[in-house]
């Protein structure tokens, strides 16, 4: 039976460093993983007057059922202003309602925050695993992840090519494995 990770990038910047940083993941983590990039960009901003109203927009039901369909999440979020992108919250905020129907539950996730600077997007990595607390995620511990100086990692095409960076993400999608096969019944 295959497993589904779901790939949430919270940045639809063009040239974002996260959607480099995902796509190197992907390539690190085991063969038997489909790693599946979520599209977050089409959705509407959350008001639950939608959902009460019966006008529920098409891409939240059919979003809240691609969510729902997945073995697990792994999150890979820029730091905006201490925190994470809005266009990840409100993704988050979707699958979340309506009320009592959650479907992000009892899964287990990850996090990946990627920032140029030198602390790694650690507030946006906080206050995501805050909101995934709460979502009752089950998010991995250790290691933690904060890719920091980003910049320093890529080479002149804008991959990801440092040595250093490759192999503390190949740390991390071992012990993703790990976390995976603890939650995930085959
Ligand atoms: C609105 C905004 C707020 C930002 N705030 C932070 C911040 O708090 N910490 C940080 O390290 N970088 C911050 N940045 C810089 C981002 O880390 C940088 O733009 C990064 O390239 C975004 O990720 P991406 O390349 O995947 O789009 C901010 C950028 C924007 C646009």
């Amino acid at each position: 039976m295959s497993v589904t990770i779901g790939v949430f990038v919270g940045s639809l910047r063009r040239d974002s460093f996260c959607k480099k940083v995902a796509a190197t993941f992907h390539s690190l983590m085991p063969e038997k993983y489909e790693m599946k990039i979520i599209d977050i960009s089409k959705l509407q901003m959350f008001n639950q007057d939608f959902d009460e109203d019966g006008t529920t927009p098409k891409e939240w039901e059919n979003f809240r059922k691609e969510v729902k369909e997945l073995d697990g999440f792994l999150f890979v979020t820029p730091e905006y202003n201490r925190s994470i992108p809005p266009v990840l919250k409100n993704a988050l905020d979707i699958a979340s309602r309506p009320y009592g129907q959650n479907v992000w539950s009892g899964k287990p996730g990850a996090i990946l925050s990627v920032s140029p600077g030198n602390i790694g997007g650690f507030g946006a990595n906080h206050h995501l695993r805050q909101v995934l607390s709460f979502l009752n995620v089950y998010t991995m511990q250790q290691p933690e992840a904060y890719l920091s100086n980003i910049v320093d990692s890529l080479d002149e095409q804008g991959n990801i090519s440092s040595d250093r960076t490759i192999k503390y993400m190949q740390e991390i999608a071992g012990a993703f494995d790990a976390w995976l096969d603890k939650f995930i019944v085959k």
